[in-house]
């Protein structure tokens, strides 16, 4: 019976309805590093639903997760070293456009940061909903800026200077459905001064 957990999880995820991504920027992907850190029933779930909840890559993630390694939770697991070609450049004060792809509304509440990759902590909010997607509302309510908005980067000092430091990350919480969304976007920060 070893193979059924994951065939039933697959099934499970596929069945599920969808919910929401980043589109614009370009945010991380999933590639082989995600695989090595994360084990192929956690790596298969992510990319079976790219909108889909984290927290259905990890009811019963195998015996080659690595959750250090994996930091699924962070960067909906996504790993830098997938990603490192696609780092930006964003001196202080540029405005960043986001475009948000939301397939399911889950009330909940949501935000933008800019994170730590080394610590996994946030340095900076870029943008806070205390109410984000409210699933009562019907499309003619619902906030634009929810999916389409724009954050400013702030100066970091030297805190965001290489690549592989620092990241923006969207982050929703559906406290309802009790169901987490990440995104992240890569960045360095070359300052004039
Ligand atoms: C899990 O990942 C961490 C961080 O990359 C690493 O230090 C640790 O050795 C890994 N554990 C196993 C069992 O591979
Ligand atoms: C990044 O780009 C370089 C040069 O094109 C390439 O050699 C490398 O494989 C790419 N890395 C990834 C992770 O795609
Ligand atoms: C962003 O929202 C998440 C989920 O509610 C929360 O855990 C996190 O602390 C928030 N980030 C910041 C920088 O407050
Ligand atoms: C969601 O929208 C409904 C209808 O406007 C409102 O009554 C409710 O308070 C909202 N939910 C939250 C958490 O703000
Ligand atoms: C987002 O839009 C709502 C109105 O739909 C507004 O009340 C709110 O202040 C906006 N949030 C930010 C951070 O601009």
């Amino acid at each position: 019976m070893k193979l059924s957990s994951p065939i039933l999880l697959l099934s499970f995820v596929a069945t599920a309805v969808a919910h929401g991504v980043v589109t614009t920027p370009t945010p991380r992907a999933l590639g082989p590093a995600n695989l090595a850190a994360c084990g192929s029933v956690v790596n298969t779930i992510l990319k079976a639903d790219k909108y889909g909840p984290i927290e259905n890559s990890i009811i019963s993630p195998g015996p080659t997760y690595n959750a250090t390694a994996c930091h699924v939770f962070f960067c909906r697991g996504y790993q830098f070293a997938d990603n490192v070609n696609n780092t930006r450049v964003y001196a202080p004060g540029t405005a960043v456009h986001f475009l948000v792809d939301m397939e399911a509304h889950h009330t909940g509440w949501a935000n933008v940061s800019v994170v730590n990759l080394a610590t996994q902590t946030p340095i900076a909010r870029l943008f806070t909903w205390p109410v984000y997607a409210n699933d009562t509302l019907g499309p003619p309510d619902w906030p634009k800026n929810e999916t389409d908005f724009s954050v400013t980067i702030p100066d970091l000092g030297k805190q965001c200077a290489t690549a592989g430091q620092c990241a923006i990350q969207w982050w929703w919480w559906g406290s309802q459905v009790k169901q987490t969304y990440e995104s992240c976007v890569d960045f360095t920060q070359v300052r004039s001064g």
